[in-house]
């Protein structure tokens, strides 16, 4: 395992949270917090939010992702966002397959796949998210899942294209609920992504790619989360929407 390879990567997912000017107050609030860090801080953050959160981040080391994007260039898809509508305000990053999309609004392997592909050769970083629900995990079908649902997701991603990819292991049970995964569940858990990638590209990529772990991360248990072997920094809901508490965790990854 060599960690160091990897390049760490706090991102706050704001879901639906905060208007525009919102958005440009926490950001300001936040740069100055932030500023030091020793690891990729990311904010993702609603769509119509973007074009102020572009204005508020430049010049500063917080880059802006969207939540979300349509695998097609262009269509009738009422409501959707293209990947190059995303690019051209200077998005870099997007969350892609988050458990909210895929419990609330129909998201499948196969269109978090698609979106994937779409986001890459467009020349976003997308954050694919993978996680099992807490009935998958008494069942005893973790492992499976994460392997399942990482290797779908990636279906059709070159090696190349995989150096632009952030994996999210999000336990469906531990977002937005307070209860955190252990640090060893979230470096099992972290490792099963991990061994997937590696059996598709062999150990030697799977050892490049960054994963993060997402699910109630917060100020208190950051340090601990981010210190293990297998997880290369967090997802954050939640604690990403307070300036301080994002600060600490974005310095208990630049440790
Ligand atoms: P919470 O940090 O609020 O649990 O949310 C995690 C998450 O879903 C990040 O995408």
């Amino acid at each position: 395992m060599k960690k160091e390879l990897r390049k760490a990567v706090i991102a706050g997912n704001w879901k639906m949270n905060k208007t525009p000017a919102e958005a440009k107050a926490l950001i300001e609030e936040m740069k100055p917090l932030v500023k030091d860090a020793d690891c990729e801080v990311v904010l993702c953050v609603p769509f119509v939010d973007i074009p102020a959160a572009v204005e508020a981040a430049k010049g500063s080391n917080i880059k802006i992702g969207a939540e979300n994007v349509h695998f097609k260039a262009s269509g009738a898809y009422t409501g959707e966002i293209a990947a190059n509508m995303l690019t051209e305000l200077g998005v870099e990053y997007v969350v892609i397959g988050h458990s909210e999309r895929r419990q609330y609004f129909g998201e499948t392997d196969q269109t978090v796949n698609l979106r994937t592909l779409a986001a890459l050769e467009a020349g976003l970083k997308p954050i694919v998210c993978v996680g099992e629900t807490l009935e998958q995990r008494e069942l005893g079908y973790t492992e499976t899942l994460l392997k399942f649902q990482t290797k779908m997701a990636l279906t059709n991603v070159t090696a190349e294209q995989l150096k632009n990819v952030i994996v999210a292991y999000e336990p469906v049970w531990a977002i937005g609920t307070g209860v955190v995964a252990t640090p060893e569940q979230a470096d099992e858990g972290n490792g099963f992504c991990r061994a997937a990638i590696a059996e598709a590209y062999g150990a030697d990529v799977a050892e490049t790619v960054t994963i993060q772990y997402g699910g109630s991360m917060n100020a208190k248990n950051a340090d601990e989360l981010v210190s293990k072997i297998n997880v290369d920094g967090g997802l954050i809901g939640g604690a990403s929407l307070k300036a301080e508490d994002f600060s600490v965790i974005v310095k208990a990854a630049s440790k």
